[in-house]
């Protein structure tokens, strides 16, 4: 969501500003805005004396005026590329921020894009969050007289600290933050005070970059990699005064905080599409590689050992897991539920965070949390961890980015390792996040004995090798663009399965709806009947995942059903199993794995798919409309 950027320095501001709003743009959005501090000028002039030719005369003096420091404010409804075009040739200056909005109130607009300024122009502000009493604000500050621009809830912000400047931006910010509740990351800079950003978060993230004779303010650290490895990580309740050559965070009120630079290890590479159309594409090819880091370390004497992580004493007298997540995240904590009490025989509720963190709760004291996020910013992932923890609940995070607020906040972490995750659309943090629940399962198996040796000791030769069989299923991309290109025309799909194969379903029709806006509906196999089936018609593509050996009939007879209604059906099944899907349209075969890892190579063919059919539709892959890489509002 939302995306800001700010940058002081003896560099130029504005390249580098679009520079990191770029590098933001993966977050999603509609709009973006920059405001420009431009230094006071000497005024235009006429020559005071001219001669008979009109040409100035070298003799005589003129009264130099000076136009005063101002805020170029340029923003855009659209794409930055849009912004840019208005902003033309990049000013010089040494102050700027920046901003992408992601529309939560107000519709997308020139009017309601950031930034917003107060009633003089002097002020400007940037906001990434929702500030949820901004209504009462509003009408307050009319009836005041101030006038408002926006339908947006930001904009009552910087009036808040216009109403309270008096000289000191600094002192404005944190009184207008006494009257504001909800969730922020805040910018604010006044054309008074150009050798400072102010900035306070509270539930959004924000970083602070430092350089040499610069420092950068971004909402994470893509934005910013190129520039410095050295960042703040800004927690909640915390405030910053950002100058060329200092950094000074403090809480609300004003007590000092003092806080540890952190270096970030990996470098700008990781962050660019190094060769690939789309970030997507590249992040699907980069699974294998994803999920050896994942292992990397867990491996001892040939079994899966996480010992080193200090997980252990939160799982001594477990009798529950609660799992929690969105989204793609979700869709792996499903599979961690199947695997979980399989392997480790301990009962797992899975749920969506928007949901449990609403339900009344009866919380086992015996019990983890476990939350699964990618960003590690989710707003409602992060409520839940909360709610889990003041109820006693220790909570686990399995989470990509480090020094994230689910990192920072839960208390035993498990890093998924995948590298940074920049399409919208998850894919190798979803498959790193699944290993990581084999990973779990085979431990916990292991320390509570609930598997035989033999058994542990086969799963975790598979899993050691299951980056080549991820690699083998990327070698079917064509096959399965082709697949794409057939069916790129239709307006709706199923995806079907049971078990496992349910789970990865979801997970399948998720990127498809995603990116290529085509209706998806997952189904478990054996609902169908009890209902979705009156949807299926003469040509309808049915994607059915057949993986799990078990279960392979009963699926089948399902099939029967919908192509009996006139449905395609593509098979993703494993080789093994090809014999018995003989009946389906097309097959996709995957390597033979046991039934329990299969959702680790039976996701890929869906993904390669989801990303040809937006591609031949012409989809904005890496940015689907609409949607968000970080959600960070409820
Ligand atoms: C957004 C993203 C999804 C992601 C979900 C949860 O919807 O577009 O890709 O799965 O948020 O995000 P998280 O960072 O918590 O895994």
């Amino acid at each position: 969501m939302c995306g800001i950027m700010g940058y002081i320095g003896n560099g130029n501001a504005v390249p580098v500003i679009i520079d990191g709003l770029s590098k933001l743009e993966y977050r999603g959005y509609d709009s973006a805005g920059i405001a420009i501090y431009k230094p006071s000028q000497e005024k235009k002039q006429q020559p005071l004396l001219v001669d008979q030719k009109g040409e100035p005369e070298t003799s005589g003096s003129a009264i130099i005026e000076y136009e005063d420091a101002y805020i170029e404010i340029i923003k855009k409804k659209g794409r930055l590329t849009e912004m840019i075009e208005v902003l033309g040739e990049f000013p010089t200056t040494s102050l700027a921020i920046g901003h992408t909005r992601w529309a939560t109130h107000g519709v997308p607009s020139d009017a309601n894009a950031h930034p917003h300024t107060d009633c003089s122009g002097r002020i400007a502000l940037v906001h990434n969050g929702i500030i949820e009493n901004y209504a009462g604000l509003r009408k307050q500050l009319i009836l005041e007289g101030h006038d408002f621009v926006s339908e947006t809830d930001t904009e009552v912000m910087v009036h808040l600290i216009e109403k309270y400047y008096n000289g000191s931006l600094e002192e404005a910010v944190r009184k207008a933050l006494t009257y504001v509740h909800g969730s922020f990351a805040i910018v604010v800079i006044c054309a008074d005070e150009p050798d400072k950003i102010i900035a306070a978060k509270k539930a959004s993230p924000m970083i602070v970059g430092l350089g040499e004779g610069e420092t950068f303010l971004a909402s994470d650290i893509p934005a910013i990699i190129g520039k410095t490895k050295r960042v703040y990580i800004i927690e909640d309740d915390e405030f910053v005064v950002i100058k060329s050559d200092s950094v000074v965070i403090t809480d609300f009120e004003g007590n000092p905080i003092a806080k540890e630079i952190f270096e970030v290890t990996w470098d700008v590479e990781a962050a660019e599409k190094g060769g690939y159309e789309h970030f997507m594409l590249k992040e699907i090819h980069e699974q294998p590689t994803a999920l050896r880091e994942t292992l990397r370390g867990n491996i001892k004497n040939n079994m899966i050992d996480l010992s080193d992580l200090g997980i252990d004493d939160i799982f001594t007298d477990v009798e529950k897991i609660y799992i929690v997540a969105c989204g793609t995240a979700y869709h792996a904590g499903l599979v961690g539920r199947t695997v979980l009490e399989k392997l480790a025989r301990i009962s797992v509720e899975t749920d969506i965070a928007s949901e449990f963190r609403y339900r009344d709760i009866l919380w086992n004291p015996h019990s983890v949390m476990m939350v699964i996020s990618q960003s590690g910013e989710t707003a409602d992932t992060l409520a839940v961890l909360r709610e889990a923890k003041r109820n006693g609940i220790k909570v686990l995070a399995v989470t990509n980015v480090v020094g994230s607020s689910v990192a920072r906040e839960a208390d035993r972490v498990i890093y998924t390792h995948a590298g940074p995750e920049i399409a919208v659309a998850s894919t190798k943090a979803y498959s790193t996040q699944l290993l990581v629940m084999y990973l779990l399962g085979l431990h916990l198996a292991r320390v509570r004995g609930t598997c035989s040796p033999q058994e542990l000791a086969e799963l975790a030769e598979e899993i050691t090798h299951i980056d080549e069989l991820v690699e083998q299923v990327l070698t079917e991309e064509d096959k399965i663009k082709k697949l794409a290109e057939k069916y790129q025309g239709v307006q709706d799909t199923f995806f079907l399965g049971r078990g496992l194969d349910y789970a990865v379903a979801m997970e399948g029709a998720l990127k498809l709806k995603e990116i290529s806006y085509i209706h998806a509906e997952a189904y478990a196999a054996g609902e169908l009947k009890h209902g979705p089936l009156a949807l299926i018609d003469e040509g309808v593509p049915v994607l059915a995942l057949i993986t799990q050996d078990n279960l392979v009939e009963k699926t089948m007879s399902n099939i029967k059903e919908v192509k009996a209604r006139g449905a395609v059906v593509v098979a993703i099944c494993k080789e093994n199993l090809q014999e018995a899907c003989q009946e389906c349209d097309e097959q996709i075969l995957l390597p033979n794995v046991n039934p329990i890892l299969a959702p680790m190579v039976s996701v890929v063919p869906l993904q390669i798919f989801s990303y040809y059919m937006a591609i031949f539709r012409g989809a904005d892959v890496d940015k689907p409309r609409n949607l968000a890489k970080s959600v960070t509002v409820e």
